[in-house]
């Protein structure tokens, strides 16, 4: 059944700003969003101030699409809009919070507040008699490590059972990273193909051009592992290498995600490389010795039959060349060759643009016009030039509403994926810098066993033939 009330803890913060007011203005626009929506903070504002920082942040959206605020469906929102300020350790904001949601049975907590407070939050809803019939959304990072996952999980599952729990990583709200199981399995020709015996490796690359600016204390709290490897990278790892489920159901989905999450191998540090920009320690609210890292390189194993030897190589880091996150599904040469213009970098490759546009390429040799057999590199492309109908957090708050958590972390999978990289958060190996604008340092190459390292993601791909 369909929540009947939105409960927004952290509507003060960054991620409202930037990503939650514009998801409701959109839900808004589209189906009416029937529900009221109450905030609560702790930062002793009134409703006023908040429908100012609401106005802000659609005003901010539009003009990035270059766009101006539609004011009609704005005034719809701020009708909407609630305002409870408090403190969580407080009984008495949880009672404010139960006055606010009167006839709302069935309310949808949402928790962009730090880790830290789920478990606070969680028990205040609950003595308020607000967690009954209620769903919870929580934010990434679900906890700083394995044990803390797993005391997380415990905790909310003192007061909400699991079918109620929504973990959010909004890489599956993406439509690209869908595709990836979709295109996989909605066809037969790569099936035969996707494992050992004809890939040769597998990078995935999440480049970020800008730093961290504006959010440095909560950036220092977890750097790039923690921040984006634990869950977005894994998680598109976990789409492209999973076997085929029995069924598009959430319960067949996280059973074959489960036992892939379950065959990574862990992370050793020697398998890490860690970097940080020069400048990274002058950042607002960043400790002036710090060694978190803002970029990471790692090898990764997968021990299953489909793909055991394969290295998944994947790097992530702020204030690179670029913004883009791209797959490449290197396939291994040919046997043997027989047209000796034939060279190892230019064999097959499945490559996922995933952002900031969205591309499926395949990578093939085509024969040139003239006498010799000779070819060039070419890719047979299928592009997505439409955006989105939603954003993945539109997609997500709705999917939550309605109580469909197909696409949201199970507590086995968040566990399973902090194993993955439980060995290496604590700063083992060491921080080398690199340059804004470069593709972090120079030991990251070193990751890449083969001689042509990392692929370039703004290389051209095609020659013409
Ligand atoms: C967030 C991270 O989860 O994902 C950010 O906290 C990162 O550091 C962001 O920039 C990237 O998301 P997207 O959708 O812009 O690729």
């Amino acid at each position: 059944s369909r929540s009947d009330a939105l409960v927004f803890f952290g509507a003060t913060g960054d991620l409202a700003y930037k990503k939650i007011f514009p998801a409701l203005q959109s839900m808004i626009q589209r189906d009416g969003l029937d529900l009221p929506i109450i905030c609560i903070a702790h930062s002793g504002w009134t409703l006023e101030q908040l429908r100012q920082r609401a106005h802000d942040s659609l005003a901010h959206a539009a003009k990035a699409q270059g766009t101006t605020l539609d004011e009609a469906t704005f005034a719809k929102l701020a009708a909407k809009l609630q305002y409870v300020d408090g403190d969580y350790n407080d009984p008495a904001t949880f009672t404010l919070l139960k006055q606010a949601l009167g006839e709302a049975q069935r309310p949808l907590h949402y928790l962009a507040i730090p880790p830290a407070l789920f478990g606070v939050v969680a028990r205040g809803l609950k003595q308020a008699g607000c967690a009954d019939e209620a769903r919870i959304v929580v934010e990434k990072p679900f906890g700083r490590d394995l044990a803390s996952a797993r005391k997380l999980n415990a905790t909310l599952h003192e007061v909400f059972p699991e079918p109620s729990i929504f973990r959010i990583d909004h890489y599956l709200g993406k439509e690209p990273v869908q595709n990836l199981l979709y295109f996989r399995f909605a066809n037969t020709v790569f099936e035969p193909v996707w494992n050992h015996h004809y890939v040769d490796s597998v990078q995935i690359t999440m480049a970020e051009q800008f730093g961290v600016d504006g959010r440095g204390g909560f950036y220092e709290s977890v750097g790039a592992i923690r921040d984006v490897l634990q869950n977005h990278l894994l998680q598109v790892t976990s789409l492209l290498a999973m076997d085929a489920p029995v069924g598009n159901d959430p319960a067949s989905l996280n059973a074959e995600k489960l036992r892939l999450f379950r065959a990574m191998r862990p992370l050793e540090p020697a398998d890490v490389v860690r970097g940080q920009f020069t400048g990274y320690r002058d950042v607002d609210g960043v400790a002036p010795d710090s060694d978190v890292e803002t970029f990471v390189a790692l090898r990764l194993y997968i021990d299953t039959w489909r793909w055991a030897g394969v290295p998944f190589y994947i790097r992530a880091g702020k204030n690179l060349p670029i913004t883009t996150t791209e797959v490449m599904v290197d396939m291994k040469t040919p046997p043997m060759s027989i047209f000796d213009d034939i060279r190892a970098p230019e064999s097959n490759y499945f490559r996922f643009r995933l952002s900031p546009e969205v591309v499926i390429a395949e990578g093939a040799r085509v024969k040139r016009p003239g006498e010799a057999m000779r070819g060039n590199p070419v890719e047979l492309v299928a592009r997505h030039d439409t955006t989105p109908e939603k954003s993945p957090y539109e997609r997500l708050l709705g999917d939550a509403i309605r109580g469909d958590n197909s696409l949201f972390t199970s507590d086995e999978c968040v566990e399973a994926a902090w194993a993955v990289v439980d060995r290496v958060l604590n700063h083992e190996s060491p921080v080398a810098l690199y340059e804004p604008g470069t593709w972090g340092p120079a030991a990251a190459a070193d990751v890449v066993a083969s001689a042509e390292g990392w692929h370039d993601p703004q290389a051209e791909t095609s020659e013409p033939c």
